[in-house]
């Protein structure tokens, strides 16, 4: 085991023989059935380990965090309905497929969730999207609500919520309260993000056991000043001004 919980495993690719493996610290495990954690493959942690490095420059982190961001909203949308549909190859025959069901729309936490939209639009053509604002109130120390602009319909739609690091939870519980004043059930609501923490992940699951959470890692925990460690830095620094 790396320090922490963070278990280490051999993540090879499969044709190599074990001893000849490379090891990589992986993903904590997880204890709660609507938390899915992104398979630990080599790409990922490889993809992972350029964004938590804290040499790799900026072009570098936004085009690695983009690969990372493609797979988790890959990941998120085969979490949502799909209905049987057939369809006619050009040699003439049925292909027994699927289609989407349903209409989505992602929701960024400002600043640092918005740097996922792009990666929502790049799977999800002219899909609409809302953002929500929450910074830590200065005199009480907790997360206040500064700003939302959502669909008017959102309460018809499937949301992917946005946000890269998932710190203690705070910003991501009032923005699932606020998703939820506007009539978005818990359930239709996917809370997709790059780095969790164990802290983060137990008080969503525990608050809102039906609503899904979709994420690349499970880190060690948090700081002092509630950084995840090991972390990767602030990510909307990273992302848009270092
Ligand atoms: N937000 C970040 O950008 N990084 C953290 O480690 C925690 C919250």
């Amino acid at each position: 085991m790396a320090p922490g919980n963070a278990p280490t495993q051999t993540v090879g690719p499969v044709f190599k023989s074990l001893d000849e493996k490379p090891t990589a610290t992986v993903s904590s495990e997880v204890g709660y059935d609507n938390v899915r954690v992104l398979p630990q493959t080599p790409q990922l942690i490889a993809l992972l380990s350029m964004i938590r490095n804290k040499d790799t420059e900026r072009a570098d982190f936004i085009f690695y965090s983009n690969r990372i961001i493609r797979l988790l909203v890959e990941e998120g949308l085969n979490h949502l309905p799909v209905i049987e549909h057939d369809v006619v190859t050009p040699v003439g025959r049925t292909y027994n497929g699927l289609m989407f069901q349903g209409k989505i729309c992602g929701v960024s936490i400002m600043r640092a969730g918005e740097a996922m939209e792009q990666g929502l639009r790049d799977c999800c053509r002219s899909v609409r999207i809302g953002k929500i604002l929450i910074q830590r109130d200065d005199e009480t120390a907790q997360p206040k609500l500064f700003y939302d602009k959502l669909p008017e319909d959102i309460a018809q739609r499937w949301v992917l919520l946005l946000d890269p690091m998932f710190a203690t939870g705070g910003s991501a519980i009032m923005a699932v309260e606020v998703l939820k004043s506007r009539g978005v059930p818990e359930d239709h609501i996917l809370f997709l993000n790059l780095i969790a923490s164990p802290e983060g992940v137990k008080n969503f699951a525990t608050k809102f056991p039906r609503l899904k959470v979709v994420t690349a890692f499970i880190d060690e925990g948090l700081d002092e000043k509630n950084y995840i460690v090991p972390g990767l830095g602030d990510f909307g620094d990273r992302f848009y001004t270092i």
